[in-house]
């Protein structure tokens, strides 16, 4: 049998299942957790918690279910502080940057790479991230994008094929030669290492009919969709994600009622990416008009070198409740439960029996301080996987 610890004298506990505790977060005072091994095994009151093999003492802290960050692109190199420098003085975002982006992961070694995925990895766990999924889409040829998907995957199961991030610029008199390289040989080069593909349907990417296509040849290797939808322009990216079944449509910035509509009533995590809207000077996402049409929403960071140079969950909690009309509770099911529902992902996300043992010990009273908070690292300790990685 595995060994098991006693958490206990944790002031507010969110497990997130209603069934466990007060409203929707499930939220249980007084608490203490039993882990077994990598596992859950029981919650409730601290007062009636039962022996384990060994007691640690949260101090009256709160504690959550680690993140689970179902939106990133770890796999690059270099940064683009110039281009973010031209944007506060005025400058608008384009996609155009990523360019410059996959020059310097092309010419990055193996070593290089997976550097700078485990150094972000682990600046993520520090704030309470325990689950992360994570992208290819700087390197546009075969070979680069297979090498970012097999680096990523030593660290992630959740990696997403992203070929179609931007047209190659090898290929930028000729699109469609670049779709059928995307759809054949990279695809198949691609697909052992991935569990997702992602298309960047956008004005200046991929559109409609081509983004279609992707995720159609995606889906025929065994790969489940999901899409960059709807961040800069209104276009066909949300309805068509929600057509295809993607697990997730992410940014959802630009939303017609009818886009609104189809996350409602579909089975497609709309998932919100508010450090992209923060470093790029652009408009929130409404959070409020979807969850008020019933749509699941999620929270996530968009880490990326240009758009959303963040890997913290608590600051885009932050934003979501000050900006985007959620509230701390919303907020923080967003970033957790609703994370793994993105991935569709039952064992986390939740602090259950039978969950991972994944969670986050904060210097605060109630998760409510991350957002009241705002900017001061409040999270104290993680547990992962039943151990205590910080
Ligand atoms: O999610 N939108 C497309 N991809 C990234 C940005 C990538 C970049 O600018 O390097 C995003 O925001
Ligand atoms: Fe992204």
């Amino acid at each position: 049998m595995s060994t098991t610890t006693l958490i206990t004298n944790i002031s507010t506990l969110v497990t997130n299942d209603p069934d466990l505790g007060e409203g929707p977060l499930g939220q249980v005072k007084d608490a203490a957790v039993v882990l077994e091994g990598d596992r859950v095994a029981w919650v409730g009151r601290a007062e009636s918690a039962p022996q384990a093999d060994t007691a640690y003492d949260a101090q009256h802290r709160a504690a959550i279910p680690g993140f689970v960050d179902s939106h990133s692109h770890l796999v690059f190199a270099g940064d683009r502080t110039q281009e973010f420098n031209a944007r506060m003085e005025g400058r608008s975002y384009s996609a155009g940057g990523i360019r410059t982006t996959v020059k310097a992961t092309r010419a990055a070694s193996d070593e290089e790479l997976e550097r700078n995925v485990v150094r972000y990895l682990r600046e993520a766990a520090r704030q309470g991230t325990t689950t992360f999924e994570t992208k290819s889409g700087y390197g546009l040829t075969t070979h680069d994008e297979a090498r970012a998907l097999r680096i990523a995957s030593r660290h992630t199961d959740e990696v997403t094929f992203l070929g179609a991030h931007i047209v190659s610029p090898d290929y930028a008199d000729d699109p469609a030669a670049y779709v059928e390289l995307v759809t054949g040989e990279m695809l198949d080069a691609c697909a052992p290492y991935a569990r997702w593909v992602d298309v960047f349907c956008e004005k200046g990417a991929f559109d409609g009919d081509q983004a279609r296509a992707i995720l159609t040849a995606g889906k025929a290797k065994g790969l489940t969709p999901r899409m960059h939808a709807n961040q800069l322009s209104y276009g066909p990216g949300v309805q068509l994600a929600v057509e295809l079944d993607a697990a997730s449509a992410d940014h959802c910035t630009h939303l017609t009622q009818e886009d609104v509509d189809a996350l409602a009533h579909g089975n497609t995590v709309a998932t919100l990416l508010p450090g992209a809207e923060f470093s790029t000077r652009a408009e929130w996402p409404d959070a409020r008009r979807l969850l008020d049409a019933g749509a699941t929403v999620a929270l996530s960071t968009d880490c990326n070198p240009g758009s959303s140079f963040t890997s913290s969950m608590p600051f885009c909690i932050a934003l979501a409740v000050r900006d985007m009309g959620m509230t701390p509770d919303e907020a923080l099911w967003a970033a957790t439960a609703g994370g793994a529902r993105a991935l569709r992902r039952t064992d986390v996300g939740r602090l259950s029996p039978g969950a991972r043992a994944d969670l986050a010990l904060l210097d605060a009273p109630s998760h409510v301080h991350l957002a009241y908070r705002p900017g001061v690292p409040l999270v104290g300790e993680v547990w992962q996987r039943g151990e205590r990685v910080r």
